[in-house]
């Protein structure tokens, strides 16, 4: 019987634990501890870091993990990289279960930049009316350029936001194209300033910035290791049921 480890913080992660719960697979779901109030889960979770990848492989042996599934979130490449490290120490099977990039369609505007630094360094231009969906974490950043009116959104009220211009929205994906429109209208929205997170969750703000011929400034994904990799739910359970993989490399 497998004993998996499933890495989360995704809305993957959440429907590949209802799938491991159903099927009565003992799996342990681990977050992070980035918000303040999870869903609910249907697996037993653990919260927190575990202590770079030396801890990880600690945890790994003393659980007697069978198995590894890094669902977290693709700038999430940290993580990522202990996982891979811990499974390599301890020869554990490992496969990612990541969501495809968002690519640029005919009627796109995007400006891409590699990382969070250049992306505020192509900020750096007269004030606009920014809507900044890059997540709580890295907001300090975008201080550097307080010319602009910033609209966030954001899982939890923040208590402080380093930024002298903005307004925050709190509210927790998926979200809907007529409702990103509506918000991108409401507050005059110039310029989108986006990871590429990819999947389906988070897409609406880009599919209304494309309809409304809003430029993005989108952030391209870090540097992930080298692993096996799935976008698909289903095949994770095959390849726990079976040696047969069936999954890209
Ligand atoms: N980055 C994003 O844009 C984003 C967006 C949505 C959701 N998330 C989720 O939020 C979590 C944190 O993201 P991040 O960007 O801070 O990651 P990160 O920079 O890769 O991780 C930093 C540290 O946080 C701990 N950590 C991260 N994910 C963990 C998990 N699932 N379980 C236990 N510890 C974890 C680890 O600490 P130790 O070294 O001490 O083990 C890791 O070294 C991830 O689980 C991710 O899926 C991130």
């Amino acid at each position: 019987m497998p004993r998996p480890l499933l890495l989360g913080g995704t809305t993957e992660a959440s429907a590949l634990a209802a799938l491991l719960a159903g099927a009565g697979i003992a799996a342990r779901l681990s977050l992070a501890g980035r918000t303040k109030a999870p869903a609910a889960q249907p697996l037993p979770t653990r919260i927190g870091g575990f202590g770079g990848a030396e801890g990880l492989a600690r945890y790994l042996h003393d659980q007697r993990i069978t198995h590894v599934i890094d669902a977290t979130h693709p700038f999430a490449a940290q993580m990522s990289r202990n996982a891979a490290q811990a499974c390599a120490a301890l020869n554990l099977p490992l496969l990612a279960l990541s969501r495809a990039p968002w690519h640029a369609q005919a009627w796109d505007r995007w400006q891409r930049v590699p990382d969070i630094a250049s992306a505020v360094a192509a900020l750096d231009r007269p004030a606009a009316r920014v809507f900044l969906a890059v997540g709580r974490m890295h907001l300090e950043a975008f201080a550097a350029q307080p010319q602009h009116h910033y609209l966030l959104r954001l899982v939890d009220a923040p208590e402080a936001v380093p930024l002298p211009r903005s307004e925050c929205v709190v509210a927790r994906g998926p979200f809907t194209l007529a409702g990103d429109l509506a918000l991108l209208r409401a507050h005059g929205t110039e310029l989108v300033v986006a990871k590429n997170a990819g999947g389906p969750g988070a897409v609406a703000k880009i599919a209304a910035a494309r309809q409304l011929g809003l430029p993005v400034l989108m952030i391209d994904r870090p540097t992930l290791p080298d692993r096996a990799e799935t976008h698909d739910p289903q095949a994770v359970m095959r390849w726990l049921g079976h040696a047969d993989l069936g999954v890209k490399t």
